[in-house]
């Protein structure tokens, strides 16, 4: 270090016992790992206590408007000043032009010092300034001052504070770079959240972008989120995205799907139950609210909820309370709570159907997922992710097959893909997937909300329309419906 002065080893000697127990004390203050405004005024009082100054002043020097600010002042009461213009600007002034230690003795008699206001004013005798540098430069300056009534300070003082102020230095030199490494960290990774793709969620849309930023956004909060969009869009996913990208991600991510589930069932999983809550209960069951406690719960299908559930769930979110099936105990949980829905909630809460006041403490932070139709830029990406994850050899995708999944609809976006794709690969020869391949959902095959007849004659049907669509070839055939050859040849002979 340059600007580390090196104290003469016969000035050291000279420190007392108590002074070089000080500087022991100092050291280990200022060597602390996080940096604390109170530290300074810790330093600044030991020192004014061992060298018995009337007080004791950090100042920051800047040298191009040639100005001192206080850092930390303090007097023999361990009280904080805040008035610079009560200690000498000269004296700092001094220190600053000998770039050196500087020591006065019967401050009042010096013409050259004594001309200053403050130290007339404040019957200062005996003064103390050392200069704090970085990299190579004053940094600031150390003072310490005292009164008539006090005794002088002495070489030894001076050599003290000298070594303290190299400390300080020091000390400086690791604040300071600490403190820029956490600005540039802070400003990375603002900047990565801005670009940073969602972990899972394939996509670079427009839309797929602004939603991974206010995921990111929202998952660093304890915010409620609700999570909405049309079935398949990723609903399950983006609830586990905001856990894995917030604080609580080493703590329990639980998920409770509440759609078509019994009401009494949905309630003891939620909300656990006491021994005898019902014939059945045969013992005490913690619920999963408990069970996710500090981390993240995700009710899916929040829009299915009957009334009563509705009310317990309120509760939750106002007060983080809740009780057990059978119980009066109230527990506390501390759990994040993200909702998702395929309804309308806000016109369901219009109509009745959904209570209003918990609709909008679910709806504090509302995330929309795009359905894919309107994302059609990204079923490059995410049939080249589903190929990855399903082919067991590497398989590309034919331009053809690509306009054939681009001029499609999606009324089961990514979910519907991701089975077309599983479905277009059993079809395949292993070669790059072809437009035959690709079967989409209204090709043909009987469409269900129409079907009038039996599971036998659907089965009848389908077999059928599959075996046209592939002129008769029962290969194919059983393929694409997740069956044996055999099984074909079985039920082409039961039909005759
Ligand atoms: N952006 C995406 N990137 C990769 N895979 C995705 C993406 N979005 C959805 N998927 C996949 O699609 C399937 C359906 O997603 P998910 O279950 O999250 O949808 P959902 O919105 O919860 O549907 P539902 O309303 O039916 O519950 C999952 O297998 C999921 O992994
Ligand atoms: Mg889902």
């Amino acid at each position: 270090m340059s600007d580390i002065r090196i104290t003469p080893l016969s000035d050291l000697r000279s420190i007392g016992k108590a002074q070089f127990e000080s500087l022991y004390h100092i050291s280990r203050l200022l060597n602390r790992l996080v940096y604390q405004d109170s530290l300074i005024e810790e330093a600044l009082d030991l020192v004014v206590k061992v060298i018995h100054a009337e007080r004791g002043l950090f100042v920051r020097y800047d040298a191009e408007g040639n100005a001192f600010s206080i850092i930390a002042a303090r007097n023999v009461n361990r009280e904080r000043l805040t008035d610079l213009s009560t200690f000498s600007s000269g004296i700092l002034q001094q220190v600053i032009d000998k770039k050196a230690p500087c020591l006065y003795h019967d401050v009042q008699s010096d013409p050259n010092l004594s001309q200053f206001e403050s130290v007339l004013i404040h019957q200062i005798k005996s003064v103390i300034g050392v200069p704090i540098f970085h990299q190579g430069e004053i940094w600031g300056v150390i003072l310490a001052d005292s009164r008539e009534d006090r005794r002088e300070f002495t070489d030894e003082n001076l050599t003290f504070l000298d070594f303290f102020s190299n400390l300080v230095s020091l000390a400086l030199d690791k604040i300071i770079r600490f403190e820029a490494l956490e600005q540039e960290n802070r400003i990375l990774e603002n900047r990565l959240q801005a670009t940073q793709a969602v972990p899972d969620m394939i996509g670079e849309s427009q839309p797929m972008r602004q939603m991974a930023a206010m995921i990111h956004r929202v998952a660093r909060t304890d915010a409620t989120v609700l999570i909405l969009g049309e079935s398949g869009t990723g609903k399950d996913l983006a609830a586990q995205a905001i856990h894995k990208l917030s604080t609580r991600k080493n703590k329990p991510f639980l998920a409770q799907f509440c759609g078509s589930i019994p009401d009494t069932l949905l309630e003891s999983e939620l909300f656990g139950y006491k021994k005898g809550a019902f014939s059945g209960a045969t013992s005490d069951k913690k619920g999963l609210f408990e069970v996710a406690d500090q981390g993240t719960f995700f009710l899916d299908e929040i829009g299915d909820i009957s009334a009563a559930l509705q009310a317990k769930l309120l509760r939750v979110l106002q007060n983080q309370e809740i009780m057990r099936l059978g119980d009066h105990k109230i527990t506390r949980v501390n759990v994040r709570i993200i909702a998702a829905t395929n309804k309308d909630l806000k016109a369901l809460a219009a109509t009745g159907e959904f209570r209003e006041d918990l609709f909008y403490r679910l709806n504090v932070f509302p995330i929309v997922l795009p359905p894919l139709r309107e994302r059609r830029e990204d079923l490059a990406l995410l049939a080249e992710h589903f190929i990855r994850r399903y082919a067991a050899r590497e398989v590309g995708l034919s331009a053809a097959a690509l306009q054939k999944l681009r001029d499609y609809h999606w009324p089961g976006n990514v979910r519907q893909l991701e089975n077309v794709i599983q479905r277009a690969l059993i079809l395949g020869d292993g070669g790059a997937l072809q437009p035959d391949q690709i079967i989409l959902d209204d090709d043909g095959d009987p469409t269900l909300p129409d079907f009038a007849g039996t599971l036998k004659d659907l089965e009848i049907q389908l077999l059928q329309a599959r075996l046209k669509k592939y002129d008769g070839n029962r290969t194919l055939t059983a393929r694409s419906l997740g069956v044996s050859v055999r099984w074909v040849q079985l039920k082409l002979k039961e039909m005759g």
